[in-house]
């Protein structure tokens, strides 16, 4: 189902929205189709809620929090190099621009994704130099 293209009529409610539901948790794409404008619109909101569930689910499932750079290399280096598994996720982890930083990123293919503005201060230490940071960034895999 992933990426197809699924029209449901009578989607709103019953065994439409059952079907709706089902389909979108395997990945298509669902076009609701239903004479009941508002319960077609409080079902299209229940997928979407689902699915957003979903991904912040996938996203704190694939989290860590990294302050040693042993575990970081080991994080986002393949147990096979001839042949990569997917590996690594997302790392927070305390770092502070440095050539050194550049360095072993550039090496592991990895790179700073964002800072969250909104995380509170937390003092440590970049894992990078051992300089002090009061910051976590989010590193993760280039590909
Ligand atoms: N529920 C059962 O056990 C069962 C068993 C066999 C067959 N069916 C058949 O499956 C179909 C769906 O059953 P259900 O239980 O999910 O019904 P339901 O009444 O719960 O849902 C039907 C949905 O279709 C919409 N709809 C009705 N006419 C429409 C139209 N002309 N254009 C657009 N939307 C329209 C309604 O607004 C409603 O949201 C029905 O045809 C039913 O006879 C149901």
């Amino acid at each position: 189902m992933q990426g197809r293209v699924v029209i449901v009529t009578g989607g709103a409610k019953g065994i439409g929205r059952h079907a709706a539901h089902t389909l979108a948790k395997a990945g298509a794409k669902v076009v609701l189709a239903d004479a009941d404008a508002e319960r077609l619109h409080k079902t299209l909101g229940e997928i979407q809620h689902a699915l957003l569930e979903r991904a912040l689910q996938l996203r704190e499932d694939s989290t860590v929090r990294i302050d040693i750079l042993n575990e970081f290399e080991a994080y986002f280096t393949p147990k096979n190099a001839e042949q990569p598994e997917i590996h690594g996720g997302l790392a927070y982890s305390h770092f502070v621009e440095s050539p050194e930083m550049d360095e072993k990123l550039k090496a592991l293919k990895v790179t700073v994704r964002c800072v969250p503005l909104d995380a509170a201060d937390e003092p440590g230490k970049c894992i990078f130099t051992g300089q002090p940071s009061n910051r976590r960034g989010v590193f993760a895999k280039s590909y």
